[in-house]
């Protein structure tokens, strides 16, 4: 058994958070060799417990946090050189940064050391797992898992299916994308950590053929994930529906074959009606809210009070690189200024446990990853940041006049970003 001494965040059932100034994190090894949390809670209170049992010396860490590692629903690791790039919304930038870029990764080289930049900028940041998007080559998912396993990464990931629409390069081929996808997900799901995620990248781009077999597989791996984008922009939801006559809304083209259901990971859900929130919540369907993508590409914004009225689940996610930002600091502020936005209409305004929570246990919830990562009660994967609230003078000065955990909450999702993050521990 390990112990660590330090404050100590985690979250409660109910995503209130609990916090111990004074802390202590027990963790053991499974029989898989991944460290897991054995006890968290007061140091006062546990240390006569554990010490006795410690297999070595207590790691001591004065002055810092340990919180629970951030999760990401919703990133696409070849896009890390897309961020920034300017355009008038999501279809020109699409067609004239995002897709030549990904065509790069036909050579899987390239994707090898795109995909070790990537690692590292996501434990840099504090991200511990998260669901990502690869590009339409298999060959940009082998890179990405196979150093994820290395790492022991709890990482998700997926091939993009997108059959039309799609200049050369990036474009697959309906049946092979198929068989590709089903050798991928008998090759990396549930090795180790790891996770597949059946990857129709958004129905304009896919055949009616191609996503009817992408609710096959679905259906035949219900353990798989599923993930794709819906009701980002206007002009691609007229797109779809041009598309798709006769369906009743964008998320409808997704639920006629099969591919809303628990599991299934849709990313924006901007401009959603009531029947679509409730068909979301009836499927067991979740939302990846991507705030920064959204205020950067002007796509339209999240309605937080919608989501919570009608009851569906929904957690924070990056989107790099329509997202500006791996920072889960970043990511948090940009859905505080949205939900304010909001509040003016609604009354709502998401508080500083909330954003936390949303990025950790209660993204990990959204994924069906509830008392596995995103959290530090007993039983969790061992995995954690250890923040230092002093990591510049401003936070140092701003964290230390904290009277209570939501000011210190709140400066850090003001002020931080990969400063804040000492280190990122995994498993
Ligand atoms: N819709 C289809 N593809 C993409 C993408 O790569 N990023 C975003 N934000 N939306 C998409
Ligand atoms: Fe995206």
């Amino acid at each position: 058994m390990h112990l660590y001494r330090s404050a100590l965040l985690r979250f409660a059932d109910d995503g209130t958070a609990l916090y111990e100034e004074d802390g202590l994190l027990a963790t053991a090894p499974d029989d898989q060799g991944v460290q897991r949390v054995h006890a968290a809670g007061a140091w006062r209170a546990l240390a006569p417990l554990y010490l006795p049992q410690a297999s070595q010396p207590v790691t001591h860490w004065p002055g810092r946090i340990i919180a629970p590692g951030f999760v990401d629903m919703h990133v696409h690791y070849p896009q890390l050189d897309v961020i920034g790039s300017p355009a008038e919304g999501l279809l020109p930038w699409l067609e004239n940064y995002t897709f030549p870029h990904e065509s790069r990764f036909a050579d899987a080289g390239y994707a090898a050391g795109v995909a070790g930049f990537f690692l590292d900028e996501l434990q840099r940041n504090g991200v511990t797992t998260a669901l990502t998007f690869a590009t339409s080559h298999p060959g940009s998912v082998d890179a990405l898992m196979a150093q994820a396993q290395a790492r022991r990464l709890r990482l998700i990931a997926g091939k993009v299916l997108q059959d039309r629409h799609s200049p050369d390069g990036v474009r697959d081929a309906t049946e092979q994308s198929l068989i590709d996808t089903e050798a991928l997900i008998q090759r990396w799901h549930g090795k180790g950590r790891l996770g597949y995620a059946i990857t129709p990248r958004f129905a304009p781009t896919s055949t009616p053929q191609q996503l009817s077999g992408a609710g096959a597989l679905a259906a035949r791996y219900p353990d798989v994930w599923v993930q794709s984008h819906v009701a980002e922009n206007q002009q691609e939801i007229r797109w779809a529906q041009e598309l798709f006559p006769g369906t009743r809304s964008y998320l409808d083209v997704y639920a006629r074959v099969g591919l809303l259901r628990v599991r299934a990971v849709y990313a924006h859900c901007i401009h959603f009606d009531d029947e679509d929130r409730a068909a979301m919540r009836e499927s067991g369907a979740v939302a990846a809210v991507c705030p920064t993508s959204n205020l950067f590409l002007g796509s339209g914004q999240f309605d937080f009070a919608g989501a919570d009225r009608m009851g569906f689940g929904y957690g924070l996610a990056s989107d790099v690189g329509g997202g500006t930002s791996f920072s889960p600091f970043h990511t948090m502020l940009a859905a505080y200024y949205v939900g304010r936005e909001g509040q003016t209409k609604t009354g709502l305004s998401l508080a500083p446990q909330r954003l936390w929570w949303l990025h950790t246990a209660g993204a990990a919830r959204a994924l069906g990853l509830d008392g596995v990562v995103g959290n530090l009660q007993p039983g969790c994967e061992a995995d954690f940041v250890v923040l230092n609230p002093a990591a510049t003078p401003l936070l140092a000065r701003r964290t230390a006049g904290a009277a209570h955990l939501d000011e210190l909450l709140f400066a850090m999702i003001v002020l931080g970003d990969d400063r804040l993050i000492e280190r990122t521990v995994i498993a």
